[in-house]
C-alpha cells in the first residue's frame, strides 16, 4: 500500500513536471518556439562539467547544442576555450543563438548532423578539438510540441523528424514499410517484446494519419496485463520509429569515431545517451577506442600491434543522482560515458 502511493505521488509528480514543460514549450504564431518559451533542462549537468573540468585550452564540440543549457554551462566554466555546437533543427539552433550570445564570437553553430561532423570542424579550421559531448536523444520542446509528431500523448502529424528541411517522415515508415521491416524496427531499436504483433496491427490499420491514432493502434495490439506496467504502452514504439526516422544510430556511429578522431591529446569526450541501444552502441565505440581494436585473447600481452587511441576515466557509465531524477524525470534513464584520449 505504502508503494503504491508512493508511486502514484512520483507519477503525478511527472505528470505535473510535463504539463509546465510543455507550456513552457508552446510555439508563437510563425510556429517557431520562441528562444525564451524553448525550456529544456540540461541532464547530468554538474557530471558534465566535471568530466570536462581538466581538458586542455581550445575548441569544445557541443554536437547536440539543443537550448545550449549544458553548452552556456561550459562556456562560462573555460572562459579560453571557444565553443563549436551542432544541432539538426533548426529551432535548437535558434534557442541556442539567443543564449549563447553573451559570450559573442567565442561560439560558432552549425547546422548540421553527426554524419558531417568533420566536414564541419574542417570548415571551421579545427582539426583537432579539447573536448566533445553528446547528449543523445531529443530535447523537451521536440517531444512536447504536438506539431513535431514525437508525443503519444496528442494529436499530431506523423512527422518525427529532427530536421523538419529534410528526410523522410514518420508516416512514410508507419503507412509504407512492410510488416517485417516494421518489426525489425521495432525490435532492433526499442527491444520491443510485441515487435511482430504491432508491426501486423499497423499494417492492418493504414491509413494511419495521426499520433493519437497510431498510438491507439500500437496499445491494442500489446496484450492487457503487459499495457498495465512500464510507463505509456506505446512509448517504446514511438521511440523506435523515431531513431528509424533520424538514422540516429547510423548517426551516431558516424559522428563518435570521428570525433574521437579528433580529440587532442588529453581532450575529453563525453556521451548522454537515453536507452540501450545507444549505449551499447557508445560502449563498443568507447572499447574500440580504448584497445585500438585488439583481438589478442584477454590477460596476454597484445601480439596485433593495436594501438590504443583513448583511455577509459571509468568503466561503468555513471547514473544520475535521485535528486536530479525527483526534479527532471526526463533525466532518469539517463546513462553518461567518458573517455580521455591518449
Ligand atoms: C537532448 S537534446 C540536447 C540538449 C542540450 N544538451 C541542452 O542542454 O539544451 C538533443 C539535441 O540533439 C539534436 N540531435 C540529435 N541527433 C542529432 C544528429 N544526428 N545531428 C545533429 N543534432 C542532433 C536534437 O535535435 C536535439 O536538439
Amino acid at each position: 500500500m505504502k508503494l503504491m502511493t508512493a508511486r502514484r505521488r512520483s507519477r503525478d509528480r511527472r505528470c505535473e513536471v510535463d504539463r509546465i514543460v510543455e507550456e513552457d514549450n508552446q510555439m508563437d504564431n510563425s510556429g517557431r518556439v520562441p528562444a525564451e518559451n524553448f525550456q529544456h533542462q540540461p541532464v547530468m549537468l554538474d557530471e558534465v562539467l566535471e568530466s570536462l573540468s581538466d581538458i586542455p585550452e581550445g575548441a569544445i564540440l557541443d554536437a547536440t547544442v539543443g537550448g545550449a543549457g549544458h553548452a552556456a554551462a561550459l562556456m562560462a566554466a573555460h572562459p579560453d576555450s571557444n565553443l563549436i555546437g551542432i544541432d539538426r533543427d533548426p529551432d535548437a539552433l535558434a534557442a541556442a543563438a539567443g543564449r549563447l550570445s553573451a559570450f559573442g564570437d567565442r561560439v560558432a553553430l552549425h547546422h548540421s548532423e553527426f554524419g558531417d561532423l568533420g566536414l564541419v570542424l574542417d570548415e571551421a579550421g579545427n582539426r583537432q578539438i579539447s573536448a566533445f559531448l553528446f547528449d543523445l536523444g531529443v530535447s523537451s520542446p521536440q517531444l512536447d510540441r504536438v506539431e513535431r509528431g514525437f508525443s503519444y500523448r496528442h494529436a499530431g502529424p506523423l512527422d518525427m523528424r529532427m530536421d523538419q528541411t529534410r528526410g523522410r517522415t514518420a508516416s512514410e515508415v508507419v503507412n509504407s514499410y512492410r510488416a517485417a521491416d516494421l518489426a525489425s524496427v521495432l525490435y532492433r531499436n526499442s527491444d520491443e517484446r510485441y515487435a511482430r504483433r504491432i508491426a501486423e496491427a499497423i499494417v492492418a490499420a493504414r491509413p494511419i494519419t495521426d499520433t493519437a491514432e497510431l498510438a491507439e493502434v500500437v496499445s491494442s495490439a500489446i496484450p492487457a496485463p503487459a499495457r498495465r506496467s512500464g510507463g505509456h504502452p506505446a512509448k517504446r514504439t514511438f521511440q523506435a520509429i523515431r531513431i528509424e526516422v533520424n538514422s540516429e544510430l547510423e548517426q551516431l556511429a558516424i559522428g563518435l569515431d570521428a570525433a574521437i578522431k579528433r580529440l587532442r591529446p588529453g581532450g575529453r569526450g563525453v556521451v548522454i545517451s537515453y536507452h540501450s541501444g545507444e549505449d551499447r552502441l557508445v560502449k563498443v565505440r568507447f572499447d574500440r577506442a580504448v584497445t585500438g581494436g585488439c583481438t589478442c585473447p584477454p590477460r596476454l600481452p597484445c601480439g596485433c600491434g593495436a594501438v590504443p587511441e583513448a583511455v577509459a576515466l571509468r568503466r561503468r557509465a555513471l547514473r544520475p543522482g535521485e535528486t536530479e531524477v525527483e526534479s527532471n524525470p526526463r533525466a532518469s534513464s539517463a546513462r553518461l560515458r567518458i573517455l580521455e584520449r591518449a
